[in-house]
C-alpha cells in the first residue's frame, strides 16, 4: 500500500513532484532527464557527467526544484504535461509518484539539507542500458528493440517503412564508463528501475544488479521484462533475492496473450516464457506482477490472458493500465465505434468478475483505470482501421502465420472491411 509520509511533500504535492527532489532517469542513448515521461527533454547526456551524486546536487538539477517550490513548475516544458492533468484532476504520473514510499521516506530530511546547502544522495534512479532485446512485439520498433531493427532493415521495403512511419533506429548501449557511474550511486537508492530494451538480454544489468542486491538489499527494485530468455548467468543473480533476503523485488512480466496470439503479437514462444516464470519463483521465491500491453490485437484476448494467470502459483497479480494509443494502427481506438463500445460495455461485466475469482485464488486485478482508458477520443476513420489491418497483415508475413486465425472477432472485421 502506498502512502505519503513525508509533512514536507504533504504541504506541496500539488505543486511540486518529488522525482526532481529524489534522482532522475537515464535513458539508453546515455541522455538523463526528469523522469521517463519527458524523454524529449534531456537535460544532460551522461559522459558530460563526471559523477551522477555531484549533478544531482547541482544548480542544473536545483533549477527545477527551485521552479517548482516556488510554484512555478507550469514553466518547466517537462512537466507540463503532467500539472495540466493533474490541474485537470485526471491521473498522471507526478501524482502517483507523489504516493510512493520509496520517495517520501527520505524527503523531509532531504529537504532539510537543502535548506542548509548540503548534498544529498540520489534515493531514485530509472535507467535504461540499451535497446538490446530478443522480441519484436507488433506495438514496438527498433527504438527500443534491436531485434525490431533487424527486421524493418531486411524485412521492409522503404515504402513500407515511410507508410508504417518506422525509422530504423540503430542499436544503442551505455558504454562502461556509464556502467560505472551507476554503480557508485546503488548504495544510497530508495528505487531502482529497470526497463528496456529487454534487461535479460543486456548483460550490463546483470552487472548492475549483482552489485546492487549485495550492497543494497533493502532497495525497492522493479524490472520491466518480456521473460523471454532468461540466461543461467541472469538466475545466478537472482539467486541473491532469496540468499540476500530482498523483500522488495518487483518484476513486471509484459504478457500480452496466450499461446498462439502471444506468440504472433510478440514474436516468442509463450511457453519458454512461463517456464521462465515458474524458474523465476523457485529461484528467488517472489512472485512477479502480469502487465499486458492493450492494443488492437488483444482487445478481443482479454479474458484468455486472466483465465490463464487467476491461478498460477508464481502470480502476485495482474495489471490492467497499459493502453497502447502509438502508433496509431496498433491502437484499439481505431476499431469502428459499434464493436470498440460493444467490446468495452462487455469489459465492464467481464473484468470485475475476473476480479473477484483473481482474489478468490488470493492475488490482484488492477484495473480501475482501464475502464476509464477505453473511450473513443475522435471519430472513426475507415482509412486508420484500413492501415491498422495492413499491419496486421504485414505482421501475418513476418510470423508467418496469421492471428485472424486465432482471434475470430479480428478475422470477421478483416472479412468486413475487405
Ligand atoms: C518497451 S518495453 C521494455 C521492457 C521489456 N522489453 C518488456 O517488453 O517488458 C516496456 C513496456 O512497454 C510496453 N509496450 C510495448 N509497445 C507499446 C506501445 N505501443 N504502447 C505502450 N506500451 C507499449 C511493453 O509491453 C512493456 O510492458
Ligand atoms: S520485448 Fe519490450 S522492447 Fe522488446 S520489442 Fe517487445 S515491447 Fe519492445
Amino acid at each position: 500500500m502506498s502512502t505519503v509520509n513525508s509533512q514536507q511533500l504533504s504541504l506541496r504535492k500539488d505543486h511540486l513532484c518529488a522525482l526532481p527532489f529524489s534522482g532522475m532517469t537515464i535513458g539508453a542513448r546515455g541522455e538523463v532527464t526528469l523522469c521517463c515521461v519527458s524523454p524529449e527533454y534531456p537535460i544532460k547526456h551522461l559522459k558530460d557527467i563526471p559523477d551522477l551524486a555531484s549533478f544531482y546536487n547541482s544548480a542544473e538539477m536545483e533549477h527545477f526544484r527551485t521552479a517548482m517550490e516556488d510554484r512555478k513548475i507550469a514553466s518547466l516544458p517537462a512537466c507540463s504535461r503532467c500539472w495540466q492533468k493533474q490541474n485537470a484532476g485526471q491521473a498522471d504520473f507526478m501524482t502517483d509518484v507523489n504516493t510512493w514510499p520509496s520517495v517520501s521516506v527520505d524527503f523531509d530530511g532531504d529537504w532539510e539539507l537543502r535548506k542548509q546547502n548540503r548534498p544529498r544522495p540520489i534515493r531514485y534512479l530509472e535507467y535504461t542500458c540499451s535497446n538490446i532485446c530478443n522480441q519484436t512485439c507488433s506495438t514496438c520498433n527498433s527504438f527500443y528493440s534491436s531485434k525490431w531493427r533487424d527486421i524493418e532493415q531486411e524485412q521492409f521495403s522503404e515504402k513500407e517503412r515511410q507508410v508504417f512511419f518506422r525509422p530504423v533506429h540503430e542499436i544503442e548501449s551505455l558504454n562502461d564508463d556509464d556502467i560505472q557511474k551507476i554503480i557508485e550511486i546503488l548504495p544510497h537508492l530508495n528505487q531502482l528501475t529497470i526497463k528496456g530494451g529487454e534487461p535479460w538480454a543486456d548483460k550490463n544489468n546483470i552487472t548492475i544488479l549483482n552489485a546492487a542486491l549485495d550492497v543494497n538489499p533493502g532497495c525497492s527494485f522493479t524490472i520491466i521484462s518480456n521473460m523471454q530468455a532468461v540466461s543461467a548467468s541472469t538466475f545466478r543473480m537472482l539467486e541473491k533475492v532469496r540468499t540476500n533476503d530482498v523483500k522488495k523485488f518487483h518484476l513486471s512480466a509484459s504478457i500480452d496473450g496466450i499461446g498462439k496470439v502471444y506468440d504472433w503479437i510478440r514474436g516468442g514462444s509463450f511457453e519458454k516464457t512461463v517456464k521462465n516464470m515458474e524458474t523465476y519463483y523457485q529461484v528467488t521465491g517472489r512472485q512477479l506482477t502480469i502487465t499486458p500491453c492493450i492494443s488492437i490485437h488483444n482487445y478481443f484476448h482479454f479474458e484468455q490472458i486472466l483465465d490463464y494467470f487467476a491461478d498460477k502459483e508464481y502470480v502476485w497479480g495482474i495489471n490492467l493500465f497499459n493502453v497502447a494509443h502509438g502508433p496509431l494502427y496498433v491502437s484499439p481506438l481505431n476499431l469502428p465505434p459499434l464493436i470498440f463500445n460493444r467490446r468495452r460495455d462487455a469489459l465492464r461485466e467481464i473484468i470485475p468478475e475476473c476480479a473477484r475469482r483473481i482474489e478468490k485464488a488470493g492475488k490482484v486485478l488492477f484495473y480501475e483505470s482501464i475502464l476509464n482508458d477505453l473511450r473513443l477520443l475522435r471519430p472513426f476513420s475507415l482509412k486508420d482501421l484500413r492501415m491498422s489491418l495492413q499491419w496486421m497483415e504485414k505482421m501475418n508475413q513476418i510470423r508467418g502465420f496469421r492471428l485472424q486465425d486465432h482471434v475470430p472477432e479480428l478475422r470477421e472485421i478483416t472479412e468486413l472491411v475487405s
